[in-house]
C-alpha cells in the first residue's frame, strides 16, 4: 500500500495503473476511519483490481463556526485499518496541494442541495461537489463508493456524475451501524458516555417510523411526530430537522408514496449527527 501527498505522483501512479488496464475502484473519505468505511472499502476491493482511497479534510465544506479544526484526525491509525481491507493507494494530500493560492473553481448542483442538510450547512454541498470531482479527476475511478448514512451526499453526487456525464459507475451501499444501532460515524468519537448512549434513539424512532408505514400509516406530520416524541425521551438530544422527502427530488412528502426518504439531523451537545431510512410504499 502506498500513500501519496502529491498531485504530480499520484498522477504518474494512475497512469501506471490504467496502462496495466487495472478496473480502479474508489473510496472518498475524511479520514478517522470506522467500520463504515471499511464496508465500502472491502466492497471495492473485491469488486476491482486496484482500490484506493482519499484522506482529506476538506475545508470547502465546512461552515463557519463548524468542526473543521477539530474533525478528528489519525493517519497512522488510519493506515494500519486501510492495510487490514487490502488497500492499495491512500491519497492524502494538504489543503495546499488541493486549494493552492488563487484556486477559483466550483461545482455546484441545483435543488437537491437545497433542503434537509443543505438548508441548515450553507455551501456545504458546493463543498462537497467541488472536491469529490477533483477527486474523480485524479484518481480516474472506474466505480465509486458512498455511504447511505449520507444520503443527500450521495443523491446529490449521483446526480453531477449523471449531468457531467463522468464515465464512472457510482455505488451507494448501506448504513453501517453499532449494536444498538447507532450510524458509525467520525464524529461519534465527539460523544460523552451518556451523550453516546442517548444517541440510539435516533435509529430506534427511525425503525418506529418504518413499523408504522408497513401498518399503513401513510400521514408524514403523525409520523414525525412519532419520531419526534422517541428522539425526545433522550434529555440532551436538540432535534434540527426531522424530514420525509421523495427520493426522486427531495422536496418534502405529505402523505408518504413511491420511494420515501426519511431523514433527520439532531445534536447532542455541539455534536450534530444525522442518519435516515428509505422506505418503498
Ligand atoms: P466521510 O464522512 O469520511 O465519509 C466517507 C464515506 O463513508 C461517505 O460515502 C459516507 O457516506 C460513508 N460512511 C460514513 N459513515 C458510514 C456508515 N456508518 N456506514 C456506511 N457508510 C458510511 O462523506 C465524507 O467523508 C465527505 O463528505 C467526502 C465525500 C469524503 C467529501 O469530502
Amino acid at each position: 500500500m502506498e500513500i501519496i501527498k502529491d498531485i504530480a505522483r499520484l498522477r504518474e501512479r494512475i497512469r501506471e495503473v490504467k496502462k496495466k488496464g487495472l478496473s480502479i475502484g474508489f473510496v472518498p473519505t475524511m479520514g478517522y476511519l470506522h467500520e463504515g468505511h471499511l464496508s465500502l472499502m472491502k466492497t471495492a476491493k473485491k469488486e476491482n483490481d486496484f482500490m484506493a482511497i482519499s484522506i482529506f479534510v476538506n475545508p470547502l465544506q465546512f461552515g463557519a463556526g463548524e468542526d473543521f479544526e477539530e474533525y478528528p484526525r489519525d493517519l497512522a491509525r488510519d493506515e494500519m485499518l486501510a492495510r487490514s481491507t487490502g488497500c492499495d493507494l491512500i491519497f492524502s494530500p494538504s489543503v495546499k496541494e488541493m486549494y493552492p493560492t488563487g484556486y477559483g473553481t466550483f461545482v455546484e448542483v441545483k435543488k437537491l442541495t437545497e433542503g434537509l442538510c443543505g438548508a441548515s450547512r450553507p455551501g456545504h454541498f458546493l463543498g462537497v461537489t467541488t472536491v469529490v470531482t477533483k477527486l474523480f479527476n485524479l484518481l480516474r475511478p472506474d466505480r465509486v463508493y458512498f455511504g447511505q448514512k449520507d444520503a443527500q451526499q450521495a443523491f446529490v453526487l449521483k446526480k453531477m456524475v449523471n449531468d457531467l456525464n463522468m464515465d464512472l459507475e457510482f455505488i451507494v451501499l448501506p448504513t453501517f451501524r453499532e449494536d444498538d444501532g447507532l450510524a458509525m460515524s467520525s464524529r461519534n468519537k465527539y460523544l460523552t458516555p451518556e451523550q453516546r448512549k442517548e444517541a440510539a434513539v435516533l435509529y430506534k424512532s427511525l425503525k418506529q417510523a418504518r413499523k408504522l408505514a408497513v401498518e399503513g400509516e401513510r400521514n408524514v406530520e403523525v409520523i414525525k411526530k412519532v419520531i419526534s416524541d422517541i428522539i425526545s425521551e433522550a434529555g440532551h438530544a436538540q432535534i434540527e430537522y426531522i424530514e420525509i422527502v421523495d427520493t426522486q427530488n427531495l422536496r418534502s412528502l405529505h402523505m408518504l408514496k413511491g420511494e420515501c426518504l426519511i431523514a433527520l439531523a439532531v445534536k447532542f451537545g455541539q455534536t450534530r449527527l444525522i442518519d435516515n431510512i428509505i422506505l418503498e410504499v
